[in-house]
């Protein structure tokens, strides 16, 4: 890979190598996060895709960025029946924001529905994790809470038979995005912000629920 693709991987590698071997999400592969941090979790996905899946619908007419805001992605819906068997049928009521997802959800809506680069940067960090790591990540916690796919659509796309071959299309895309050089700086920028409003959140949650409580069985 030599283009934007590459480039951007390339520009946010530390940021991913901290997100998988440090804290909330490495402990929660490795089974040491209680079933409410993970329920937790969840509540904090929720309102982060609410928003950017609000700037999703937002851009699908957008020349640049339309092509992203594939429908085929959307989590919205996985994670309120996620919820809704994690909490049960007051799930809504824990839908509150930490500070560091307020944060996070602030920059998608001022940014996001108005800036192709910033709404592509935010979209890669998020969906292009979830189709790869975000894989792994939606078995082991399958296994250590006990839990088939209610509790953990969101890690399961229905609508992506080959999430390898999508990913591939998706590289693609972004090297063929028609942006400025300035532009694509700004993406590679924010895409560096997205991975750390995401570290906040899991820093924030890690607080909360940390890591020397027994998994659930
Ligand atoms: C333990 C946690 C994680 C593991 C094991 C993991 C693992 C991986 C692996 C193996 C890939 C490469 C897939 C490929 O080349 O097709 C990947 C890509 C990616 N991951 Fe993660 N990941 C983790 C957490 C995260 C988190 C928390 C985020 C963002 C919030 C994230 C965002 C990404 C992105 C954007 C890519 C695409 C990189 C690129 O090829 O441009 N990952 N991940």
């Amino acid at each position: 890979m030599t283009g934007f693709a590459a480039r951007l991987r390339q520009a946010t590698m530390s940021e991913h190598r901290d997100a998988e071997t440090r804290g909330f999400i490495a402990r929660l592969i490795g089974g040491t996060v209680p079933p409410a941090g993970f329920a937790a979790l969840t509540a904090q996905y929720l309102i982060v895709y609410r928003e950017l899946e609000a700037a999703a619908v937002t851009m699908r007419g957008n020349p640049v960025a339309g092509d992203f805001a594939d429908p085929a992605l959307s989590r919205v819906a996985a994670l309120e029946s996620d919820l809704a068997h994690l909490y049960g049928p007051d799930w809504e009521a824990h839908v509150e924001p930490v500070a560091a997802t307020r944060r996070y959800a602030e920059r998608l809506r001022e940014h996001c529905h108005t800036s192709p680069a910033h709404f592509v940067a935010h979209h890669y960090v998020r969906y292009l994790g979830d189709l790869s790591g975000g894989q792994l990540v939606g078995r082991e916690v399958a296994a250590t809470y006990g839990l088939d796919r209610r509790g953990t659509a969101f890690y399961r796309f229905d609508r992506i038979a080959d999430p390898k071959a999508y990913k591939a299309v998706y590289r693609a895309r972004l090297d063929a995005l028609e942006l400025s050089p300035g532009e694509l700086d700004v993406l590679v920028n924010e895409s560096r912000l997205a991975f750390t409003l995401n570290a906040a959140v899991f820093q924030e949650l890690g607080t909360t629920y940390p890591g020397n409580l027994v998994p659930a069985a």
